[in-house]
């Protein structure tokens, strides 16, 4: 067990500094300009405007969300506002790789976790991780690029909670194209309640302390 421990911290460092050859942070820092008034010049995130903090995820997560709010297989007519308005700022990337360069400079800032904003029972929202959400998203929470399943650790316990909500409510996740959403939709609407998404909301926030 000591030792598995030990290679979690590892895992998690491979896992933030990959980009591919051919991306350009230097071409990403111009495409990111406009991005900022949202997500902060840091990727630090503003709660004030739903904008989350996007410095823990890795680039090709930000790149595969960034394609599904183009293609409106996320932020589209059934959405909510915020990622409607996402939406509209995705289509402003001309192709792949102008997402691909705007990720690799994401991949460079240094946003830090935002404050705690959320009270729920994390030891009750630790069992409820284990049981449902561990197989995916790695027991630290950390991600795993194979299932597509984005790191947690580090994001805001509010976006948390918003996004649960959101594929609980179906307004993500059901998009005719949305495979990979379609499938945390199915996890979301396994949690008993709004008690238990606040509760796991909470205990991923505790990991990245
Ligand atoms: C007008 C404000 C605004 C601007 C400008 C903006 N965003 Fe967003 N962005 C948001 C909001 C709000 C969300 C959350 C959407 C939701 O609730 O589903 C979001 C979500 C995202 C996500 C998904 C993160 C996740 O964890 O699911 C990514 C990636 C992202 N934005 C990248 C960008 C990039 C790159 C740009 C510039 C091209 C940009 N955003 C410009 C408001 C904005
Ligand atoms: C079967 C694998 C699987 C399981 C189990 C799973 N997820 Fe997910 N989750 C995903 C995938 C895949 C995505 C990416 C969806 C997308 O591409 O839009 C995701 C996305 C998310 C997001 C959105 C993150 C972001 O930044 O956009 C949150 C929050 C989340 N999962 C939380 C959970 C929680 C909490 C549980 C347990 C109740 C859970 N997931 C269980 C596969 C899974």
């Amino acid at each position: 067990m000591r030792m598995i421990w030990k290679l979690v911290p590892l895992a998690l460092a491979l896992v933030t500094i990959e980009i591919r050859a051919e991306d350009d942070p230097e071409r990403g820092r111009a495409l990111y300009a406009p991005c900022a008034a949202c997500h902060g010049v840091q990727g630090e995130g503003n709660r004030s405007l739903n904008a989350p903090r996007l410095t823990h995820l890795s680039p090709v997560y930000v790149v595969a969300q960034l394609q599904k709010f183009k293609a409106g297989a996320r932020g589209g007519s059934d959405a909510s506002d915020s990622a409607r308005q996402m939406a509209a700022m995705a289509a402003t990337l001309a192709d792949e790789q102008a997402m691909y360069d705007t990720a690799a400079y994401i991949a460079t800032l240094e946003g830090g976790v935002s404050p705690v904003s959320i009270e729920a029972d994390a030891e009750q929202g630790a069992s409820y991780y284990r049981q449902y959400c561990a197989a995916c998203h790695g027991p630290a929470a950390e991600g795993n690029p194979a299932l597509n399943s984005p790191r947690l650790a580090g994001a805001d316990d509010w976006y948390i909670v918003a996004q649960l909500q959101s594929f609980r409510a179906g307004s993500r996740g059901s998009h005719a194209s949305d495979r990979t959403g379609k499938q945390m939709r199915v996890m979301a609407g396994v949690l008993p309640d709004d008690a238990a998404v606040a509760a796991v909301a909470a205990h991923i926030r505790s990991l990245q302390e």
